[in-house]
């Protein structure tokens, strides 16, 4: 066996300010903290997330991840809608950092383009 071939270091064509880097990073935190719920492109327990950017501001999906229901409690009313719309179940809440969600919404973002630049190289 040869070696292995190099990771793709730098995406080609990932869309905002997304490197490979954060991707791959966004890529694991969502493997851990979200994939029992969420897929990019179909309800699982919760919505899909693909183009999540697109329909809500950054600083509200920083509130939300860290604590839905103080979202609902206050009467957000995306939140209160989207919470009523999935039975009422509460996400649970998350001790992730800012630059942590970016990374998930990073990697969100490029899977739900499909764009795949950052996987790495097949065999
Ligand atoms: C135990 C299940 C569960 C987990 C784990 C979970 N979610 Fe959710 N999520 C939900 C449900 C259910 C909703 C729908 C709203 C509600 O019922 O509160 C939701 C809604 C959302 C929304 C709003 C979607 C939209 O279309 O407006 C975002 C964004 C979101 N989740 C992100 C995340 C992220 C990021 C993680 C991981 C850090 C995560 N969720 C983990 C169940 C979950």
């Amino acid at each position: 066996m040869g070696p292995l071939p190099e990771p793709v270091k730098q995406a080609q064509s990932l869309p905002s300010n997304a490197d490979a880097t954060a991707v791959a990073a966004g890529d694991a935190l969502f493997k851990g903290n979200c994939a029992q719920c969420h897929a990019i492109n179909e309800v699982v327990v919760g919505p899909a997330l693909a183009g999540i950017r697109k329909r809500r501001p950054e600083a509200w999906i920083q509130a939300w991840v860290k604590n839905s229901g103080k979202l609902v409690a206050r009467g957000d009313e995306y939140a209160v809608k989207i919470f009523n719309q999935y039975q009422q179940q509460q996400m649970p809440t998350f001790q992730l950092s800012d630059q942590e969600i970016n990374q998930i919404l990073d990697y969100v973002e490029a899977s739900g383009n499909q764009y795949m630049a950052y996987a790495p190289a097949q065999p």
